[in-house]
C-alpha cells in the first residue's frame, strides 16, 4: 500500500511511524480459547459501551486521511459476531487514499459472510486454527465447532479473499505435536500459515513462560519434515519471521513476540471497541475517543487524541522485563 502523502505521519518518540490500524469490533466470541478466554465470563461490555457502526467508521476515517493509516484491520473478540461489518468494510474500502483492508477471525459463520465481505472491499483474511483434531478444539476452545472453521476457510479461499492466511498457537501437552499437521493442511490447501508464541494475555494468568511453546521448538519440530531456510530479504515490520520450505516458494511463518520480540518496528494501534486507542496490546496507555467522540469532538481533536496516544508509547512490551505486568484487559477485549 503506498504511503498517505498527504497525511502526517502518526510518528511515535522511538522513531516509528504508525501505519497499521487494529479496530475491534466487539468483545464476544463464540469461542473461549483456553489462552485467550476464561470458561466463564468475563462478563461482555454493555452494548451502549461499544462504538457504533458510525463512530467506528468516523475514527477509521480520520486515521486514514489524516494519520497515515495505509491498513486497516477487524478483529475482535470475534468480528464475524458484528452484525454491521460488511457496511463497516465497505465504508473502509471507499476512503481515499484506500486502505488495505483485513480481517482476523476464527472463520465461524465465515460460510455466509465470506462472499458479501469480498463484495464490501475485504483484501485479506487471517483465520485462526490451532489444531485439525476435533478432541483437541473442544479442549482447547471448549466448543465443537471445529467443522465450522474449517468450512469458514474453504468458503473465504472460494471467494477469492486472499491470500488466506492461517494463525496457530501452540499450546503444552495440547497441540505442540501437530505443527507438522497443520503445515501439511496448509500447504495442501495452498494457505499460508504461521505460528504465533502464546503471550500473556490471558485473564486467568495460565501463561507461564516455561510451558510456552517456544519459536525454536516449532521450528525443530517442523524441520524433522521440511528443510526451512530464512525467507525474507526484508522483514520490515511484518512481525512474522517466514522460512522457506524445501527452497520454495511456499513458506512458514512464526511470530515469535516473546523470545525474538519486533517491538523495535511495530507499526501498529489499536482501537477497542469500546473505543479506547492503545498504542500496544501491553500498553496501559489508552486514549479514550468514546466520550470525545459522544462530546461533539471535531476531527482535529480526535487526531490529537490518537496522536498523544502514540506519543505515549513504549519501546517494548516488556514481557521479558522483572517488573512486567499483563494488561488488565484480556487480547479478546484489545482486539489481536
Ligand atoms: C484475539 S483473536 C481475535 C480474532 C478472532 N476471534 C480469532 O481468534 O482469530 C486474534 C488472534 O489472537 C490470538 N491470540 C489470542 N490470545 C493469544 C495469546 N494469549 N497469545 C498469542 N496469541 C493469542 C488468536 O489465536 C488469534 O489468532
Ligand atoms: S482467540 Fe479469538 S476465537 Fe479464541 S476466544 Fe479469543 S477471541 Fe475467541
Amino acid at each position: 500500500m503506498l504511503a498517505n502523502v498527504a497525511a502526517k505521519p502518526l510518528r511515535d518518540t522511538h522513531g516509528r511511524i504508525a501505519t497499521d490500524l487494529r479496530v475491534s469490533l466487539t468483545d464476544r466470541c463464540n469461542l473461549r480459547c483456553t489462552y485467550c478466554m476464561p470458561a466463564e465470563g468475563p462478563g461482555w461490555l454493555p452494548s451502549p459501551h461499544i462504538l457504533t457502526d458510525e463512530e467506528v467508521t468516523r475514527v477509521v476515517a480520520i486515521a486514514v486521511e489524516r494519520l497515515g493509516i495505509t491498513e486497516v484491520r477487524f478483529t475482535g473478540g470475534e468480528p464475524l459476531l458484528r452484525p454491521g461489518l460488511a457496511r463497516i468494510v465497505s465504508a473502509a474500502s471507499k476512503l481515499s487514499p484506500q486502505p488495505s483492508i483485513s480481517l482476523t477471525t476464527n472463520g465461524i459463520g465465515l460460510a455466509k459472510q465470506a462472499v458479501d465481505l469480498k463484495r464490501a472491499g475485504l483484501d485479506r483474511i487471517n483465520i485462526s486454527l490451532d489444531t485439525l483434531d476435533h478432541q483437541t478444539f473442544r479442549q482447547l476452545s471448549r466448543r465443537d465447532r471445529l467443522d465450522d472453521v474449517l468450512t469458514g476457510i474453504a468458503a473465504a479461499a472460494a471467494a477469492g479473499i486472499g491470500p488466506v492466511k492461517l494463525n496457530s498457537v501452540l499450546i503444552r501437552d495440547a497441540n505442540d505435536h501437530e505443527a507438522p499437521k497443520l503445515l501439511n493442511y496448509a500447504l495442501e490447501h495452498g494457505l499460508h500459515l504461521r505460528f504465533i508464541e502464546q503471550m500473556p494475555l490471558d485473564p486467568m494468568g495460565v501463561w507461564n513462560r516455561e510451558a510456552m511453546v517456544t519459536a525454536e521448538e516449532i521450528l525443530a519440530s517442523l524441520r524433522n519434515h521440511w528443510d526451512l531456510q530464512p525467507a525474507d530479504q526484508a522483514r520490515g515490520s511484518e512481525p512474522a519471521e517466514r522460512w522457506l520450505i524445501d527452497e520454495g516458494p511456499a513458506t512458514v511463518g512464526i511470530v515469535a513476540s516473546v523470545t525474538r520480540p519486533f517491538c523495535r518496528t511495530c507499526d501498529r494501534v489499536r482501537l477497542t471497541a469500546d473505543g479506547q486507542i492503545r498504542s500496544c496490546l501491553f500498553g496501559r496507555d489508552d486514549a479514550d475517543l468514546r466520550t470525545a467522540l459522544r462530546n461533539g469532538a471535531s476531527a482535529d481533536d480526535i487526531e490529537q487524541l490518537i496522536r498523544g496516544a502514540i506519543e505515549r508509547k513504549g519501546p517494548g512490551h516488556g514481557i521479558n522485563n522483572d517488573d512486567f505486568e499483563p494488561p488488565s484487559r484480556p487480547m479478546s477485549a484489545i482486539g489481536g
